[in-house]
């Protein structure tokens, strides 16, 4: 991307929502730092959508985003629960959200605080409730983030690398006692529908069994995997599962509904059960271990922090160009930008037929459970 000062934006609004990631910080050091070189005022908002409900914002300058690279979360903090079109206001009788409808608050807010412009960091919630702001003439950039990796239209997302490498320490962990008490461990990482992170993280610790969303998986054929390699002299299995993985034919399995969440839906417990089914069907003892917000936190990784600093300044230089509504993305590893929209409501899955590396661990016999 090249720069030209066409457009004048000279204050812009800059906030991090949906669940927090490794590399988010970077973002709001790159952002802010080429801001403030270009003569551009940034005001960050609290707490994501919520903190634009609630008019908490804060100046940021150069001593603000200083030593913040390295660090994991969001200094400005981050909700994954208020979408201001549907902004929980209390309980109804039912025992449902009352929902409200904030958007003329928060443009409200936008025009007070004289910002020209929104930089959005965050995955497909998060473009999904700047869509109003676009419509209303609010010139919003994008940034992808997501631990998911399921953001549409973009190859790769800031966090994902650091969630998959935590993903593989643990695993590689796991591997060592699995071996030492000829065990069957069962690692349930996280991902929501999109099973990238159990697949890269499955094959960097070369776990022998690999369960994503996208592949529904069979009991039987796990048991008969874990037996077969027991009869090879192999007497401990590692099993990568995503927290979105079904059997054939069932459900994904829910720990939580959160009614006050725009996409309300927590899973988990699917690795329990697979544990729990290993073991009766083999003979073979098991356990099994739930990673959870390990994976969203910590220190990112140089990838991480150089991506998250790429996209930042990506995201700059289209508002310096004057584009309008457009998210930064990653395609055939360059950046480009696609229009912000175009990701709302949609995710990025695995497809399983044509996947080069689905492809390159099966060759290496590596059991998707199907
Ligand atoms: O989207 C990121 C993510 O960490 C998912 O992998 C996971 O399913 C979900 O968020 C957990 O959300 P919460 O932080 O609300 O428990």
């Amino acid at each position: 991307m090249t720069t030209s000062r066409k457009d004048a934006a000279r204050r812009i609004g800059l906030l991090t929502g949906g669940g927090d990631c490794p590399g988010l910080n970077a973002v709001i050091r790159a952002v802010t730092k080429d801001a403030l070189g270009n003569g551009i005022e940034v005001v960050g908002i609290e707490d994501g959508f919520l903190g634009l409900i609630e008019n908490r914002t804060r100046t940021l300058d150069a001593a603000s985003v200083s030593n913040i690279l390295h660090q994991g979360g969001t200094v400005l903090g981050s909700s994954n629960k208020a979408n201001p079109a549907k902004f929980a206001v209390g309980m109804n009788d039912d025992g449902t959200p009352k929902l409200a409808d904030m958007t003329d608050v928060c443009m409200k807010h936008i025009e007070e605080l004289g910002l020209d412009a929104l930089i959005v960091v965050g995955g497909d919630g998060t473009m999904t409730t700047a869509a109003p702001y676009c419509d209303r003439g609010v010139n919003c950039i994008g940034v992808p983030k997501t631990i998911d990796n399921d953001l549409w239209g973009s190859d790769l997302t800031f966090g994902f690398l650091t969630a998959t490498q935590t993903a593989t320490d643990a695993l590689d962990r796991v591997r060592t006692t699995a071996a030492s008490h000829h065990r069957a461990m069962v690692v349930e990482v996280m991902g929501r529908n999109a099973g990238w992170i159990a697949l890269q993280a499955g094959v960097a610790s070369g776990a022998d069994i690999i369960l994503v969303p996208e592949i529904e998986f069979d009991l039987d054929k796990i048991a008969e995997t874990i037996l077969h390699r027991r009869e090879h002299g192999k007497k401990f299995s590692v099993i990568c599962c995503s927290e979105g993985a079904r059997p054939v034919g069932g459900k994904q399995f829910i720990e939580r509904i959160d009614l006050t969440s725009p996409d309300p839906i927590r899973l988990g417990g699917v690795g329990k059960m697979v544990a729990g089914e290993v073991e009766k069907r083999t003979a073979i003892e098991s356990r099994y271990v739930v990673l959870g917000h390990v994976q969203r936190g910590g220190t990112p990784t140089a990838a991480d922090r150089v991506l998250a600093t790429r996209f930042g300044h990506a995201a700059m230089e289209l508002l310096r160009k004057g584009e309008r509504n457009r998210l930064v993305v990653m395609q055939d590893y360059k950046l480009t930008h696609i229009g912000i929209q175009e990701a709302a409501d949609k995710q990025r899955l695995i497809e399983p037929a044509t996947d080069p590396l689905v492809a390159a661990a099966r060759c290496i016999g590596t059991s998707f459970g199907d």
